[in-house]
């Protein structure tokens, strides 16, 4: 098989999902999976989520209609995010999906859509911060999504006006930790802002941002116990559903990325080993600072204290990682990536290469999903 390539374990991402579901069933009455396109969004792996009755999370125009291009009905799409069209917005409301409104521009577009019985959810911004300082994506600069408290009144006003429910919050928020203490968090203000507001809820969203695969701590039950332990204050508890958005923690473990020695330099200063593979397919903002490997084939060269492996582009420093005290890798030797299902195969640049081949490992061996693109892929449309 030509490297580079990612493979999908099939198994691996079946027990992550089983495990989600069985923590919600645990925890919750009525829950909802709604997959996160945008983590990877590998068709095949759209279509295994739906086939395992998930929903569709997704953040854009292009994204809600590849969810419909994909098979998802209309009511399983959950439309979230500021890069929503105006077109899709309505054809969204016409037809029952589930849509968190982000920006003050669908607020305006409500005014033209709603009909009787619409039903929308509202993105509110919680300062997870102040109560977890140092563990949200953006620290002390706050973050930028969702709809402030204070804005929510004069919203819930335009609702009422407009015989519009509201139907859910949603309160995502990326953190650098994935602490049960953020969902506590989520929750308990949810539960205030409920609770104050008297709002007649059919969902919580609560987002995704968990820490999933290979016995991950803390475990989604750990998370949903969390959570539940404080929306079981609120009255209508039995009948709330708790939607979860989840990608990193079901899509990041069954991945790998197989790559192969293509050189091996000696300079003054470093060995250069360059493989066909890349940094910008795992790690394009060039952030990571470790992967998990496995270097497959035997080397009969000598221990050498430093290698630098690194990548095909142009980039100087398109280099994966530093192996220590090794025998000196050689021509062909595979080195294959561990974890990577997030935000790798499809968060690539188009740069020099186009877009690696996607297989997928079940019982029955290795298949293709997602043939590795050439340049007639690259200038399709441009013409
Ligand atoms: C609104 C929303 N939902 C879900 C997710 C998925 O997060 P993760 O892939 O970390 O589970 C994100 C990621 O940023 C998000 O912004």
């Amino acid at each position: 098989m030509e490297t580079p390539y990612f493979v999908i374990d099939q198994n691996k991402l079946a027990d992550n999902l089983q495990e989600l579901q069985e923590a919600l069933a645990a925890t919750f009455a009525k829950s909802i999976i709604g997959y996160s396109f945008k983590t990877n969004s590998v068709p095949w792996i759209l279509d295994f989520m739906k086939c395992a009755g998930c929903y569709a999370e997704v953040v854009s125009d292009d994204e809600y209609q590849l969810a419909q291009k994909c098979g998802y009905a209309p009511d399983k799409i959950i439309y979230n995010g500021p890069a929503k069209s105006e077109a899709t917005f309505a054809d969204a409301l016409a037809q029952g999906a589930i849509i968190n409104l982000e920006t003050h521009r669908e607020l305006r577009w409500l005014e033209k859509y709603a009909m009787t019985g619409t039903k929308v959810g509202l993105r509110i911004q919680i300062d997870v911060e102040t109560f977890c300082p140092g563990e949200t994506a953006m620290g002390e600069l706050g973050g930028r999504f969702g709809f402030q408290l204070a804005e929510l009144p004069e919203i819930l006003q335009q609702l009422q006006r407009l015989g519009v429910k509201l139907a859910g919050l949603h309160v995502h928020t990326s953190s650098r930790t994935r602490s049960l203490k953020v969902y506590q968090v989520l929750a308990r203000e949810s539960v205030a802002i409920i609770q104050q507001y008297q709002l007649n809820l059919d969902y919580l969203d609560i987002g995704g941002g968990f820490f999933g695969g290979d016995r991950a701590i803390p475990s989604f039950f750990d998370y949903m116990t969390v959570i539940r332990q404080q929306l079981q204050q609120l009255v209508n508890f039995t009948d709330l559903t708790l939607i979860v958005e989840p990608g990193a923690s079901l899509i990041a473990t069954p991945v790998s990325y197989v790559t192969s020695v293509i050189d091996v330099k000696r300079t003054p200063r470093q060995i250069y080993v360059t493989t066909d593979g890349t940094r910008l397919h795992l790690d394009h903002l060039f952030v990571k600072t470790s992967y998990q490997y496995q270097i497959r084939g035997q080397s009969a060269e000598d221990v050498v204290p430093q290698q630098i492996i690194a990548g095909f582009t142009c980039i100087e420093n398109d280099h994966l990682f530093i192996l220590k005290n090794a025998p000196l890798l050689k021509e062909n030797q595979q080195i294959i990536y561990e974890k990577v299902g997030s935000y790798t195969m499809c968060f690539n640049p188009l740069f020099i290469k186009y877009f690696p081949a996607v297989y997928v490992k079940n019982d029955e061996g290795m298949k293709l999903v997602r043939r590795r693109w050439t340049v007639e892929d690259y200038v399709r449309g441009a013409k």
